[in-house]
């Protein structure tokens, strides 16, 4: 019920322009990696330190006009300049609603091309971050074009909870693919709801990648999953070049460390930007608990 109501207000637009307008507070902070490029750039250059590779995710929901799609893919270009420029280890990550999906398809892929264009003269990966079930195809559609027209820079999300994900992954083993559990609320009609189906269904399509896809990532804070793939990549000899553990800013930072030590490819999911409302009620949704970062925050001022 409370994933319900989180994911509810993640969607309440009205309240996504009040939190723009009262500030980066609630603890936000915390899973933000603040709220313009220079400071994006500073917690990348500390995560880089620690031997952690990034992929930044410049935020933005509620994209209903050409012109907010464009000012979003502007901003998008600048971060992959601000990467160039800084020499730092760390790829973007885009969500193709900010980028007009949900205004006219060959718009949307006219500003995704022009953004994998510029990150592809420099050699960046573009993943395509997933969003809910309405968005599905027409993202793997945008990959597909991409793909025909010879960017090799691409990828996507295959999220664990719908049915149909093992059959997109085996699709997709020629591209590098991150794999989560999924965030959206979705019906039961495309997606397990029980989160044992959803944990099963997730450790079969990570083994699928692993033994038979392109370059894997695993996205996930869940200790059990991360220590069944560590097992499992032993068992069968995969090397640790065809895979990373990726996880979410400010989460679990003392596992990505130790991860990062014990010799993993680690990457980290950076967001930053000043339309973080969604984002956060999205990590509320999947775990209550991390309201205790909200609360501290409010108290430590
Ligand atoms: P889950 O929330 O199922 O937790 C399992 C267990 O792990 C918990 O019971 C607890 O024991 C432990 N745990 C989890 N979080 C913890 C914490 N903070 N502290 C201590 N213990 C904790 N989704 C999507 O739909 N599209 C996308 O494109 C992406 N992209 C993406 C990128 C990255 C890098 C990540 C990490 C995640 C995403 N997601 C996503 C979100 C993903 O689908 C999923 O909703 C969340 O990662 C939550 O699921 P987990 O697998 O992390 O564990």
């Amino acid at each position: 019920m409370l994933r319900n109501f989180f994911i509810g207000l993640s969607e309440n637009q009205l309240l996504n322009q009040a939190a723009q307008k009262y500030g980066f507070q609630l603890g936000a902070q915390q899973v933000v990696a603040g709220t313009n490029i220079e400071e994006m750039i500073t917690s990348v250059k500390e995560l880089n330190l620690a031997g952690i590779s990034c992929t930044i995710d410049n935020l933005g929901e509620f994209v209903y006009e050409k012109s907010e799609a464009i000012e979003a893919k502007e901003q998008i270009l600048a971060v992959v300049d601000a990467i160039q420029e800084h020499q730092v280890d760390a790829h973007i990550s885009i969500k193709p609603s900010q980028l007009g999906l949900d205004i006219d398809y060959a718009f949307c892929e006219q500003q995704v091309e022009e953004i994998v264009k510029r990150a592809n003269k420099v050699g960046m990966f573009v993943n395509f971050d997933m969003e809910n079930h309405s968005r599905l195809e027409p993202t793997f559609r945008l990959l597909d074009e991409l793909k025909a027209k010879g960017y090799e820079n691409v990828g996507t999300v295959i999220q664990a909870y719908f049915h149909r994900a093992l059959g997109d992954t085996k699709k997709y083993n020629d591209t590098r693919i991150r794999l989560v559990k999924g965030a959206y609320k979705e019906s039961p009609d495309v997606a397990y709801i029980d989160k044992q189906d959803i944990d099963e269904n997730y450790i079969k399509i990570i083994e699928e990648h692993l033994l038979h896809g392109a370059f894997t990532s695993i996205a996930t804070h869940d200790h059990n999953i991360i220590n069944h793939v560590k097992q499992f990549v032993k068992e069968h000899d995969i090397s640790r070049d065809q895979f990373e553990f990726q996880m979410l800013y400010g989460f679990r930072h003392e596992l990505q460390l130790q991860l990062a030590k014990e010799g993993y490819n680690f990457c980290t999911y950076v967001p930053f930007g000043e339309d973080w409302y969604g984002y956060f009620m999205r990590r509320l949704a999947e775990r209550p608990q991390n309201m205790n970062l909200m609360v501290k925050q409010v108290f430590n001022k």
